[in-house]
């Protein structure tokens, strides 16, 4: 059976968005859902606008010069926009973009055989950029820079070194990671656009957008209450767009109002502030297990059953936005917030747990 990885990358070969673990995976047809709702230029695409600023210009110059534009890498958690963005990059140059990912191209010639086959002009977009192996970086290097590709030929002693020529092309990154991107790599970047979570209201603009094209009827009041709860994230504010219009059709009238919008996300689970299982469970580790006390990030990994990296790049930007945790040079804390959030009292707990020696 195909693991789950191997499923997200025929996904993401397929241009299709790539399901991140923080809220259901989509049912079969929301994946063709969530293929419709992808903004194809920048006019579509909400919110970001330092980045889509410098973007469209970046574009509208290569353009004039008629050249394909510099490299790009896009870093920031999962589901603000970076699959999005390379293909509106692509789409607002006129040229075509071949997908691929770090961690499916195992060896170096996989890379050589995309490189060699790309049409002048096109993007190729590397997901999970950081996750390229070692030979694999060495091959793409010189084809960033000088366009040229280092082969191989024969073993031993015979063995000797062409370089050939390959299409001018714009490599787009994406990575989750810009400290674990090698600094030879991320120096061979052009432009570096990270995405930022969304404020409330831009996500208020996209849930609107997205039940507009899904045919959903929503109150803007409704929009901002789902925009509330979807930690910053568009995929998440499109995936509550969902569940809600699931809840509205069932036990209502499908007209999503925003008291209907609060009670169906409660139905299903989501906090005031969005936050799912595994946040909360973050949480309460930091609050009671340690009572406030700094926790060391593998410790707290452990605690919750998720990988280091996970807790990293999924689940802190957001309880960090949120004024929920701290990163201290000891460890992660939890806030007074957070202890308020979960409706504890912080002295108290740590009275009780005093008593208890
Ligand atoms: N700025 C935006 N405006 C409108 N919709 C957006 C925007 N950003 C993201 N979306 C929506 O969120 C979905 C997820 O975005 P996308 O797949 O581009 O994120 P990603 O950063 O590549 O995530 P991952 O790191 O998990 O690969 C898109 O299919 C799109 O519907
Ligand atoms: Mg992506």
């Amino acid at each position: 059976m195909a693991s789950r990885k191997e499923v997200i990358q025929v996904a993401a070969s397929a241009g299709e968005s790539v399901a991140d673990d923080l809220v259901p995976e989509p049912l079969p047809g929301e994946v063709i859902e969530e293929a419709r709702l992808r903004p194809r230029n920048l006019a579509e695409f909400k919110g970001q606008a330092e980045l889509t600023e410098h973007l469209s210009i970046l574009l509208e110059a290569a353009r004039k010069r008629g050249r394909p534009a510099d490299h790009i890498l896009f870093a920031g958690p999962p589901g603000l926009g970076k699959t999005s963005l390379a293909g509106i990059v692509a789409s607002e140059m006129g040229v075509g973009m071949r997908v691929t990912s770090g961690p499916s191209l195992v060896r170096g010639g996989d890379l050589a055989a995309i490189l060699t086959d790309l049409q002048p002009g096109d993007v190729l977009f590397i997901d999970e950029i950081h996750r390229l192996a070692t030979n694999t970086g060495e091959i793409l290097y010189p084809a960033m820079e000088d366009f040229k590709l280092d082969i191989v030929i024969g073993k031993g002693p015979t063995a000797r070194s062409i370089r050939l020529d390959i299409p001018i092309f714009t490599l787009i990154g994406a990575t989750t990671r810009t400290g674990m991107l090698a600094g030879p790599l991320r120096d061979r970047f052009g432009f570096v656009g990270r995405l930022d979570l969304y404020p409330a209201a831009d996500l208020a603009g996209i849930v609107m957008r997205s039940a507009t094209i899904l045919g959903i009827d929503v109150h803007p009041a409704a929009a901002h209450q789902i925009a509330l709860r979807a930690r910053g994230t568009p995929r998440i504010a499109n995936r509550l767009l969902r569940r809600v219009r699931d809840f509205v059709e069932v036990r209502a009238d499908g007209v999503i109002t925003p008291q209907l919008a609060i009670e169906g996300l409660e139905v299903f689970g989501v906090d005031t502030l969005g936050l799912d299982k595994v946040d909360r469970s973050i949480l309460e580790v930091l609050c009671v297990r340690f009572n406030g006390h700094p926790v060391g990030l593998t410790t707290l990994a452990q605690s919750v059953g998720e990988d280091p990296e996970t807790i990293e790049d999924a689940y802190e930007p957001y309880l960090l936005q949120a004024g929920l945790l701290e990163r201290t040079p000891r460890g992660r804390m939890a806030t007074s917030r957070a202890f308020d959030h979960l409706g504890l009292d912080h002295l108290g707990i740590a009275a009780t747990l005093q008593a208890i020696g």
